[in-house]
């Protein structure tokens, strides 16, 4: 396990202060902090080798292309692909369920065809597949959830059915912290002919992933969220899914031959990567990966457990508050929603501002998920390697004092 101490110190916005009061983040599922090396790995960048990819014959075109190839081996392995050329740059989760959606899907779902997601999906896996329905006749249909957060499996084996062409699912609930058994429903759709999508927003950077063990065909995330720079995600895509993929965006880079009237593609990744990428983030995201494998991921997702059935505890102090998700720390990630029937979280959230601490409020891109909970939006504390369970206390405390405020008044 690590030092949690030795870890805030590498954070230079960990000690600042909010309000007079020393900064409490807990709204790392939104975007993380980021560390020294991620920061100075930009300043490198632009400081000493700022040059364009793949095009130079020059030393610093060279040497970018090289960091820039390098972070892509350290994103591959760190979510255990077999080769660097099965992973394309994106700007976050969303670009990569977008590509999913405009790059494979027209090709492979058709009228009467169904897609079967969660009911608990963000709507980046949510929308992109309502519209992509709509246009190719095909069917939308959901895996309920139980009342404890987890997912109701009761009648899996009819909604993911010979008629399923993809199972587009969420690793771990970015409202609710619930961990789906992803590996496990990834076979079922894999014994119907079905593809796998990942949304690995909120797995990949709290927890050991592994595409080869779920054996997907595509799993989605963001850097912001993993100690990296916003801007910069990446899609993993399965070689002989990638290899029979039509290009997404077209333009620069992503061809091989170009006549006034055709063209054809480069070799992969970079078919898919058109125009200038994102070189400075993609490099920032490689120094995050080597961050996060210093502090082994393993360490990452047993410290994050430990803090959220601190946690899970720690709310059951405060009467009246529900707490939503699965109440079990093995089966849910660092993610606490929280909600009172008479105050609402917007008001919570401010008035733990004004003691330094950041959480989020509203409905967290899940609209629907919302109305299954019964409210509109919820507060969220959000956990990482650099949160404390004294920082729990004082999020507890925190709440405790604000429903006093608002439910009795001041004094
Ligand atoms: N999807 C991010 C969140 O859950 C922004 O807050």
């Amino acid at each position: 396990m690590f030092d949690v101490k030795k870890v805030r110190q590498d954070f230079p916005v960990l000690q600042r202060q909010v309000y007079g009061k020393p900064l409490v983040y807990l709204d790392n599922a939104a975007t993380s902090q980021k560390p020294n090396s991620v920061i100075q790995a930009l300043v490198e960048y632009y400081e000493g080798y700022n040059a364009n990819v793949h095009r130079g014959v020059h030393a610093l075109s060279m040497e970018a292309t090289d960091r820039y190839e390098e972070a892509r081996a350290k994103v591959a392995r760190f979510i255990g692909a077999p080769e660097p050329e099965t992973i394309i740059w994106t700007r976050n989760t969303t670009e990569g369920m977008n590509l999913i959606a405009n790059a494979w899907a027209p090709d492979n779902i058709g009228p009467g065809d169904e897609i079967v997601v969660t009911r608990m999906e963000h709507h980046s896996n949510l929308v992109p597949w309502q519209k992509l329905v709509q246009e190719r006749g095909a069917v939308l249909r959901f895996l309920p959830l139980a009342a404890d957060g987890d997912l109701d499996l009761e009648d899996v084996d009819t909604i993911i059915n010979p008629r399923t062409k993809l199972l587009s699912i969420v690793h771990m609930s970015n409202s609710i912290g619930t961990i789906t058994p992803v590996k496990e429903l990834a076979a079922k759709a894999r014994a119907v002919g079905a593809a796998v999508a990942v949304d690995g927003a909120q797995s990949v950077p709290h927890m050991p992933v592994n595409v080869t063990d779920l054996d997907c065909d595509f799993l989605a995330f963001s850097g912001h969220k993993m100690l990296g720079p916003t801007g910069i995600g990446a899609l993993y895509v399965k070689r002989d899914v990638l290899e029979r993929m039509e290009p997404f965006l077209r333009g620069g880079e992503m061809v091989l031959e170009v006549t006034y009237e055709s063209a054809s593609w480069n070799d992969l990744p970079m078919r898919f990567e058109a125009g200038t990428p994102n070189i400075a983030d993609s490099i920032a995201l490689g120094a995050a990966v080597d961050y996060l494998e210093g502090l082994g991921m393993e360490n990452v997702r047993q410290h994050e457990r430990q803090m959220t059935r601190y946690a899970l505890d720690a709310f059951k102090e405060l009467e009246e508050v529900d707490v939503f998700g699965p109440d079990d720390a093995d089966r849910r990630g660092g993610i606490i929603p929280f909600h009172h029937p008479e105050v609402h979280p917007h008001d919570l959230g401010t008035a733990l501002d004004r003691q330094g601490i950041a959480i989020r409020t509203g409905h967290h891109c899940t609209m629907p998920l919302m109305g299954e909970l019964g409210v509109t939006a919820t507060g969220r504390a959000s956990f990482y390697v650099y949160n404390s369970e004294d920082e729990i206390d004082l999020l507890v405390d925190g709440v405790r004092e604000a429903l006093r405020y608002f439910t009795h008044g001041p004094g």
